[in-house]
């Protein structure tokens, strides 16, 4: 079968929307045809190869779409559900079997990896050359892809599954380290660096667990300002001031809790510095491999503080995807307004919009 996709083919260069030949799927796939899909900023860093993973290759990770087939081995989904698409997983190693899917051993092979796990790609192009597939298990910037079934979340009939697909990764990962892992108590203190969509999907989980002290961190004043309409308390702007006086100013202490959403060494240092005694932070943002952060083992060795790394909000995706809707529904997790809609054509403008600040989070619309 016949489907539009955007490969991508260089670094630093645009996604080629081509047309590609799509296989059936596998007996633990779904093939779903895409209504949405979400951008994310680990798209773009993966279009520029900060990790190594081998192009040609349809990237997108946060889809949004209708069952079309479905495997023979699938029993939890008919043709015609609607699905939001999450990260994939081996399901047999002991994070997986111990509820933190997103902590796979073999996160890296199935995620990064664009082939099956028998090595083959779904997608080939005019000349028979394979191009990568399953990216998170989806690769979802395809109009007809083929889906491994345990990562896909079925959701109501009537879903906005225009507005879904960023729950699958960049809303799950800010919320989900918020809410999964740091568990800011009513009443308490969090500084989030990086108002992008990470950081703000964090902000409002915040907001909706109760912190009653946000401060939000960046060096791009517009996106501040925004943050102060959503539900900052406070924001600072990095590039103007000492961020760690800033912090440790408003909240008398140090903030209870923290979160770096922007994978920037000197920021990472910066959170560790602006917690309070046993405060916790959590590191999000991505860094190309071997980066390293200066940390004052000498000073902090005292402070009791916690620091988490965290992949995907440590989110169980049928289990916190579905909670996350719940809170939109309820008003609490109003992410509708971070995003912008674009149509496919124009998904190499969303990346840059996304690059340049002024879209928080792009979602192209097939
Ligand atoms: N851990 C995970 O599982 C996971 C999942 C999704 C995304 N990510 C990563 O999370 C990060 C955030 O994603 P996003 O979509 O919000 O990206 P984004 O680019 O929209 O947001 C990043 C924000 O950080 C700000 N920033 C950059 N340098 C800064 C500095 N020195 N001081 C303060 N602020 C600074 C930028 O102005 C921007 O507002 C990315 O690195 C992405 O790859 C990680
Ligand atoms: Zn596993
Ligand atoms: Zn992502």
């Amino acid at each position: 079968m016949r489907t539009k996709a955007a490969v991508a083919t260089a670094p630093e260069t645009d996604l080629e929307i081509q047309n590609l030949e799509v296989d059936d799927p596998r007996s633990n796939e779904i093939q779903v045809k895409m209504v949405a899909s979400g951008i994310c900023h680990t798209d773009a860093i993966i279009r520029d190869q900060w990790y190594p993973v081998p192009q040609p290759v349809v990237l997108g990770h946060e889809g949004a779409g209708i069952v079309e087939k479905v495997g023979e081995a699938v029993t939890e989904f008919n043709v015609g559900d609607k699905v939001v698409l999450g990260p994939t997983f081996c399901g047999e190693c002991e994070q997986c079997l111990s509820g933190h899917p997103m902590y796979c051993i073999n996160f890296f092979d199935r995620n990064f990896g664009v082939r099956r796990a028998d090595g083959s790609t779904a997608f080939s192009d005019a000349d028979g050359t394979t191009v990568g597939s399953h990216f998170f298990g989806q690769s979802s910037f395809a109009q007809y892809t083929n889906v491994v079934a345990h990562g896909a979340v079925k959701v109501e009939e009537d879903a906005p599954l225009e507005l879904l697909g960023p729950l699958g990764c960049g809303l799950m990962t800010g919320a989900g380290a918020v809410l999964n892992v740091l568990r800011p108590k009513p009443g308490s203190s969090i500084a989030i660096f990086g108002t992008g969509a990470v950081g703000m999907a964090g902000m409002l989980a915040a907001k909706a667990a109760g912190a009653s002290t946000i401060i939000m961190v960046d060096i791009v004043a517009p996106r501040l300002e925004f943050a102060e309409e959503l539900g900052a308390t406070h924001t600072v702007e990095s590039s103007t001031v000492d961020p760690v006086d800033a912090i440790r100013e408003i909240t008398g202490t140090g903030a209870d809790y923290a979160l770096d959403t922007t994978g920037v060494p000197a920021v990472f240092s910066q959170m560790t510095k602006s917690l309070a005694i046993r405060g916790h932070g959590a590191l999000v943002g991505a860094a190309k491999l071997g980066t390293e952060a200066a940390f004052d083992i000498g000073t902090l060795l005292t402070s009791g503080i916690n620091i988490s790394m965290v992949i995907e909000g440590d989110a169980v995706p049928r289990e916190f995807i579905p909670r996350l809707i719940a809170l939109h529904q309820a008003g609490d997790f109003p992410f509708d307004k971070l995003t912008r809609t674009y149509a496919f054509n124009d998904i190499n403008q969303a990346f840059t919009d996304s690059a340049e600040g002024g879209t928080l989070k792009p979602i192209i619309v097939f």
